[in-house]
């Protein structure tokens, strides 16, 4: 099969289309032909082999994980022989790493495509919405009637975010630059900042949970919108050095809010079944719509 494969850190020039092996599918697996495969912040991370320190998991002098990409909705081809939920011919989605190529063989998180949204679209949604899922649920506790503000809730996780903090109830903010101020307030945010016309932190607004997808504020900064006893979910930070990249603003944060009464929370998200489902749920009823930004 042709796949997407890198087998050195750099720009996109060390991204290569080359014929590799089609994998075999295990007795628990489900083949799945790619469709579409969407582009998240950590296939940069895994193509560019940055920040120096991620190399301990990504491979130190070349990449362990030839072939990006985890993203990815298509057809079933051939099921495992302890596979009883697929047949071949289902369209499916979910998260494998290696989706970057025609096939994928997936295990556990892979679900039936709703028929309301299209290959795109659903591939468009496992890391970038289960991120929003985890870190406004589980991380962030959010409950109906909450006010919540999304720093970055124009681009892949801050859209989920959104629409999956409206369908549990809150109240949303939303920030991002002016030319998708519409955009998110389409998705259904109650109110919509432009950060490059207006600051959040300097307004009278208070909120129960901020959930810091762009990591373009300091810890002082955030401090000032929270209630007493709300929580700052961290989700993304600038790419910060070559050594350490993103984990300076989150230690930064972590350690400036020590002796806060707020709560500071840094998670990577977990890619499984359980939640596929309730994404799944979501897309179906049409409390979720995938945006897709541009598509190659
Ligand atoms: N913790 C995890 O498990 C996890 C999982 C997925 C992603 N992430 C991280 O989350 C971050 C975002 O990922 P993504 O896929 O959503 O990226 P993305 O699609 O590039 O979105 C970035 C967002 O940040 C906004 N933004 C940029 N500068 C800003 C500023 N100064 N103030 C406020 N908002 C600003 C952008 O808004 P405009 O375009 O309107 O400027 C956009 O909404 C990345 O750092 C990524 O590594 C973490």
């Amino acid at each position: 099969m042709k796949a997407i494969v890198h087998d050195r850190y750099g720009s996109p020039d060390v991204l290569e289309l080359q014929e590799v092996e089609k994998p075999n599918v295990t007795d628990d697996g489900v083949l799945v032909r790619v469709r579409a495969a969407s582009v998240n912040p950590a296939d940069w991370y895994g193509m560019t082999g940055l920040p120096y320190v991620g190399r301990a998991l990504m491979g130190l002098f070349k990449p362990k994980q030839r072939v990006l990409g985890v993203d990815f909705a298509g057809t079933v081809e051939a099921v495992g022989e302890d596979i009883t939920e697929f047949r071949p011919g289902d369209d499916v989605f979910g998260g494998r790493s290696g989706s970057f190529a025609e096939y994928v063989c997936v295990r556990n998180a892979v679900v039936l495509k709703p028929a309301n949204v299209t290959f795109e679209q659903a591939a468009a949604v496992p890391i970038a919405a289960l991120t929003a899922l985890q870190g406004l649920r589980d991380k962030g506790q959010v409950q109906p009637g909450h006010k919540v503000l999304i720093n970055g809730a124009s681009g892949g996780v801050g859209t989920f975010a959104v629409q999956i903090a409206k369908a549990l109830g809150a109240e949303v903010t939303g920030v991002c630059s002016t030319r998708n101020v519409d955009l998110v307030r389409s998705i259904g945010a109650d109110h919509v900042v432009d950060y490059t016309r207006e600051d959040f932190t300097r307004n009278d607004r208070r909120y129960d949970l901020m959930l810091d997808v762009a990591g373009s504020r300091s810890w002082s900064e955030c401090k000032r919108v929270l209630n007493p006893q709300a929580t700052l979910v961290i989700v993304g930070a600038p790419k910060g050095n070559r050594l350490i990249g993103p984990l300076s603003h989150i230690v930064k944060v972590r350690l400036a809010a020590l002796r806060s009464s707020q709560r500071v929370v840094f998670f990577i998200a977990k890619v499984n079944k359980a939640d596929m489902e309730v994404l799944q749920e979501l897309l179906e009823a049409g409390k979720v719509t995938p945006v897709v930004d541009r598509r190659y």
